[in-house]
């Protein structure tokens, strides 16, 4: 017999699942929540595929005793699930929507009463739009509004929540949201998107700030998608290109979080930028967390390439991709783990998303989903967080992306990353194979 998936990880080792209001929730507009940028994104044409938006999706705002049901039956100890800012201040600052935090609080109960922790995420990308009409993430304001935003939420949920994840993937606010303009606000301007990852980076320290001088319990961190390519060859410059590759998506972010700031070679590629960094933030900014979360999908090759301004291209990869088209490479997740460890310096790292999305269809009389890549994706990317563990990466913690197939942002609901299916004619929800598996090992007896 081959040897168990978990062997070796330590007995308080968390399992959890992760979702984002946006993507999940529905209800866009019930009981006085306001807009995000999302549903101002999602109603530009040909923005997100086919048109789709979050304003229904998988309905939990309404459906999530049963989603809490199908947690328990999952054997989850914890449930990662992100705060929306529109429902709890509907214009972003100013008066708060008691209704908001009325539907967080029946959330949190059903999850404890069933005996799952709530890992509660703060910001999960869905701005409120009048705080995008101020400036959005490149004015500094938007940062002391998520502060004070923060602080309401720690007072509220404090009592029962000790979980809490700052932002989620600062780089994909700034960088898809103000540069590539994939996601909303659907800019692209680089300088605008690097004050946005200064704001970002400062609205997470202030909340940090927050949150340890009102006292609360509990731990604190944020979720970054670091990632540290490997280069197409063992030649100097593709070395090089692999490690100017890791500037942005991991050292823009990590550097000024490990107290490094910001990295001085990346930002000599870009002369048009300027972070607009005033006195006592880089020290907000890197107050030190209890665990730094990651979310890991891929793994990029990456050869030198002098016609790009910081010498690198991604180049093509022979591996099996997911229905994402991203390589399915656990062998990097196991480097990157090893490589996060040494950077971070032993803090405990969670990883707060890994996941797939792959072609799923039911079984003709409608009650099975066979998801045998999944599986297989999930087993391997777990042996290797295993190996990391026993090699020394300080790993605590795997919540796998996602509980329940949902709005996949740009890509709408045309791609499924749920251990469970959710058939969104008539919202039935049909676990997968891949939930009768992850529920093996959640329960440490596969
Ligand atoms: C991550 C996001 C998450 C989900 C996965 C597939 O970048 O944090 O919301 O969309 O990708």
């Amino acid at each position: 017999m081959s040897e168990r998936v978990t062997a070796g990880l330590p007995a308080d080792f968390v399992w959890g699942a992760a979702t984002a209001s946006y993507q999940v929730e529905g209800a866009v507009d019930a009981d006085g929540r306001g807009p995000s940028i999302w549903d101002t994104f999602c109603r530009q044409p040909g923005k997100v595929v086919h048109g789709h938006t979050g304003e229904v999706s998988v309905d939990q705002y309404h459906r999530y005793p049963e989603d809490v049901a199908l947690m328990r039956e999952l054997g989850l100890h914890r449930y990662r699930f992100s705060l929306a800012w529109p429902r709890i201040i509907p214009a972003g600052s100013g008066k708060p929507n008691s209704k908001g935090f009325d539907y967080y609080n029946r959330l949190v109960d059903t999850l404890l009463e069933a005996g799952i922790q709530p890992a509660v995420t703060l910001y999960h990308w869905d701005l409120p739009q009048p705080l995008q009409d101020q400036g959005g993430w490149p004015a500094r304001e938007t940062a002391l509004r998520f502060s004070a935003y923060a602080e309401l939420c720690f007072r509220a949920l404090s009592d029962r929540v000790s979980n809490w994840i700052t932002l989620n993937e600062p780089y994909c606010s700034s960088i898809l949201g103000y540069l590539e303009g994939v996601h909303a606000p659907g800019e692209q301007n680089r300088p605008r998107a690097y004050r946005a990852i200064h704001h970002l980076l400062l609205a997470h320290g202030l909340a940090v700030q927050a949150f340890r001088d009102g006292g609360y319990p509990g731990e604190i961190g944020i979720s970054l998608n670091t990632n540290t390519p490997r280069p197409a060859t063992q030649r100097d410059e593709d070395r090089l290109a692999a490690e100017r590759a890791a500037d942005l998506p991991t050292h823009m972010f990590l550097g000024p979080v490990m107290g490094e700031g910001y990295p001085e070679r990346h930002l000599a590629a870009y002369p048009e930028v300027s972070m607009p960094v005033e006195t006592g933030d880089m020290e907000l900014i890197a107050a030190p967390t209890d665990f730094l979360g990651l979310n890991w999908y891929t793994e990029d090759a990456v050869a030198a390439d002098p016609e790009h301004p910081e010498g690198f291209r991604v180049c093509r990869q022979y591996q099996e991709t997911t229905e994402m088209g991203w390589p399915i490479v656990p062998q990097g997740f196991y480097r990157h783990l090893r490589k996060l460890n040494e950077l971070t310096q032993g803090i405990p790292i969670v990883v707060t998303e890994n996941g797939c999305a792959m072609p799923d269809l039911l079984s003709a009389d409608g009650t099975r989903c066979h998801d045998p890549g999944r599986i297989a994706y999930l087993r391997s990317h777990i042996e290797a967080l295993r190996d990391a563990w026993r090699d020394g990466v300080n790993v605590r913690g795997y919540y796998v992306w996602t509980l329940i197939d949902n709005f996949e942002w740009a890509y709408g609901f045309t791609k499924r990353f749920g251990l469970v299916y959710c058939d969104y004619v008539n919202q039935r929800r049909i676990p997968k194979d891949s939930f009768l598996f992850f529920r093996e090992l959640a329960a440490g007896h596969e």
